[in-house]
């Protein structure tokens, strides 16, 4: 088998980065830069921090507080055209993964013809991007690592996804003074998410060397800080090692892929608006159960991780990967994460067409260390419906 690892070729990190983004913009070319964020954040002024930083350092800005939790293809035209009428020449994304979403996608416009939807699936994006900066302020989706941008498909349902090695940042930053005002719950949530992306990746099918170093430090750095950032949104050292965590992940399953977890989790009933880490949290639970059998060695150490020990010297492999269920659960109760998919509307008659749903994600499912029938998949979620 041989095995491609691209990934970002340039980040700053460090509490108080963002005083470096007009230096950034400037070794980019630029001397105008788009700001993409969501409203929501906008109000809260999670971007004010960059827009001083450029004024400070003379780069002309504009802001588009329009990106929408899951853009569609008209939101990313909207940027498109926003950012050509301001004669933009770096293109920055700040905030969470619809932002950053948003902003892969409108870069891919600046350069391509539209529609967007001419560039769903692998690699098909002609010519390079518009320069691009992301600045996370959660710690959870990596996007700021991946080449990816899922999209809403509103003309055939679903969400698709555009893939390019092109829309891999320019300079990723990462400044965890910017994610102190992160909510505990979404905090919570984001953050189990970029647990599961580093151990879906870790323990999957595709996994390599590289991509296990990067999966096993995001791990270590998301169980060891998740608490307490939780406890504590003002504890600055926690907020550090959780973004350094699911920038790690991103790395590291943006080179391999998700499993079941997120085959199931993102396919629960729209009408519930789950978000989507929260999906993940109490879907992993049980995958990770159902899951540990099929690769004992890595959900061994999984365990461990959650536990926050190396039990290697006491335990078997297999005692200690026939933990991982409780250690996930146990982390789930410190963070006041229900589980059951009762809890969050989701009814006994919606079942079945999540197993469907759950069972067509291939892209996920191949990756899985566990194979996975539609049935076995729907009896699942029946056991776990109230658990
Ligand atoms: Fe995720």
């Amino acid at each position: 088998m041989v095995y491609n690892h691209h990934t970002v070729k340039h980040f700053i990190h460090g509490a108080g980065s963002i005083k470096q983004a007009a230096d950034v913009v400037k070794n980019l070319g630029g001397k105008k830069a788009f700001i993409v964020t969501d409203p929501g954040l906008a109000k809260v002024g999670v971007q004010k921090p960059l827009e001083d930083a450029l004024t400070a350092g003379g780069v002309e800005w504009e802001l588009f507080a329009k990106a929408e939790l899951e853009p569609s293809m008209d939101s990313i035209q909207a940027c498109a055209d926003a950012a050509k009428a301001f004669g933009a020449d770096v293109i920055i994304g700040i905030g969470g993964g619809s932002p950053l979403d948003t902003t892969k996608a409108a870069a891919v416009l600046m350069t391509n013809e539209g529609p967007i939807e001419k560039y769903f699936g692998m690699n098909l994006v002609p010519n390079a991007c518009m320069p691009i900066m992301l600045i996370p302020t959660t710690a959870g989706t990596g996007s700021e690592f991946t080449n990816i941008s899922v999209l809403a498909d509103t003309k055939n349902g679903g969400k698709k996804g555009v893939v390019s090695d092109f829309m891999y940042a320019d300079v990723v930053l990462l400044d965890a003074e910017l994610t102190i005002g992160l909510p505990p719950r979404v905090t919570a949530m984001t953050g189990v998410d970029a647990f599961v992306h580093a151990m879906e990746s870790f323990c999957g099918i595709a996994a390599t060397p590289f991509t296990d170093a990067l999966d096993l430090a995001a791990m270590k750095l998301v169980a060891g800080n998740i608490r307490q950032a939780y406890a504590n949104g003002k504890n600055l050292k926690a907020r550090e090692g959780m973004l350094y965590g699911s920038a790690l992940a991103g790395m590291g399953f943006g080179q391999t892929q998700n499993g079941i977890i997120h085959a199931i989790g993102t396919t629960l009933p729209v009408e519930c608006h789950i978000p989507h880490g929260l999906a993940m949290s109490f879907v992993g639970a049980f995958c990770v159960g159902f899951n540990y059998i099929a690769n004992p060695e890595k959900y061994a150490i999984v365990a461990d991780i959650l536990r926050g020990c190396d039990r290697s010297a006491t335990m078997s492999v297999l005692e200690r990967a026939a933990d991982v269920e409780a250690a996930f659960r146990a982390l789930l109760a410190d963070l006041d994460i229900k589980t059951g998919l009762a809890n969050y509307g989701v009814k006994r008659e919606d079942l079945p067409a999540c197993a469907d749903r759950a069972f067509a994600a291939k892209r996920l499912l191949n990756n899985n260390p566990r194979a996975a029938s539609r049935d076995q998949i729907l009896a699942l979620l029946e056991a776990n419906f109230e658990k």
